[in-house]
């Protein structure tokens, strides 16, 4: 009991040390940015302000994850039915653009599946995964599948894709806050590494349970289980 106490503490004295940090790294850069403009009138104005918007969009994303981090850990939101391949196809329709951008064929399929929680953040954990899965596969010809299941012990969401071998070891500590494995193929910026984070912290809220799975053939393989309607889904 003391040493998961201990444990918990030094995660959480981790998160707070990585959040910090992250959120220093663009206000270092904007301050070191302005100061270029303030000191050397020869500067090109306009490319200081489209850098000082990038850096600016990075510290608004990176706040927003983790209000929503914490908002998810603190399970008080209202639940209501929901139907997960109704999500998955939300998400995927909304990422479609995003797929056809980088070449990834996404497949959406499975029966009703029905689950008790909040709409909005089963649709943001269907949509961080489905977004990661895109995002982080093959440079070319990449494979996005999304499946849902229902079962009389846990409704199912499964979405699975090609890319990088990633080692067991690897797949264990990605759903830590602030960890990013291989760099990003697909990106026009990086990500902060929060959103397994979230999505982990989501399904766990609803009771639920979320595994990484490395494919032998490259990329992964995340599994979520909840509990259906019918089984005690309380805190
Ligand atoms: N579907 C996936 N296939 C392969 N690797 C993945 C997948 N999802 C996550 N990863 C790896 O896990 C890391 C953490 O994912 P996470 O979503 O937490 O952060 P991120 O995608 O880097 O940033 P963001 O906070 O913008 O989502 C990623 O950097 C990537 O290396
Ligand atoms: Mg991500």
């Amino acid at each position: 009991m003391l040493a998961r106490l201990e444990a918990h503490v030094a995660e959480q004295q981790r998160f707070a040390a990585n959040a910090s940090h992250e959120l220093r790294t663009p206000l270092a850069v904007s301050k070191a940015l302005l100061d270029v403009a303030r000191t050397d009138p020869d500067q090109d104005t306009d490319e200081i302000i489209d850098r000082l918007h990038t850096v600016n969009t990075r510290a608004i994303d990176l706040t927003e994850a983790l209000l929503l981090l914490s908002r998810a850990g603190q399970r008080s939101f209202t639940r209501e039915r929901v139907d997960l391949s109704l999500l998955a196809e939300e998400a995927t329709e909304t990422l479609l653009p995003l797929a056809e951008r980088h070449g990834i064929t996404l497949e959406t399929g499975g029966e009703v599946t029905p689950a008790l929680g909040s709409p909005t953040l089963l649709l943001q954990l269907t949509t961080n995964l489905v977004h990661n899965a895109i995002v982080h596969n093959l440079p070319d010809g990449g494979r996005v599948w999304v499946h849902t299941a229902p079962g009389p012990h846990s409704s199912l969401l499964t979405v699975e894709n090609t890319g990088a071998r990633i080692s067991p070891q690897q797949a264990s500590t990605l759903t830590e806050p602030f960890q990013r494995g291989t760099e990003r193929v697909h990106t026009d910026h990086p990500g902060v590494g929060l959103g397994l984070a979230i999505a982990n912290t989501i399904t766990q809220a609803h009771n639920g349970t979320l595994t990484l799975t490395p494919r032998p053939a490259g990329g992964l393989r995340i599994t979520v289980h909840l509990p259906p309607p019918h089984l005690p889904a309380g805190r």
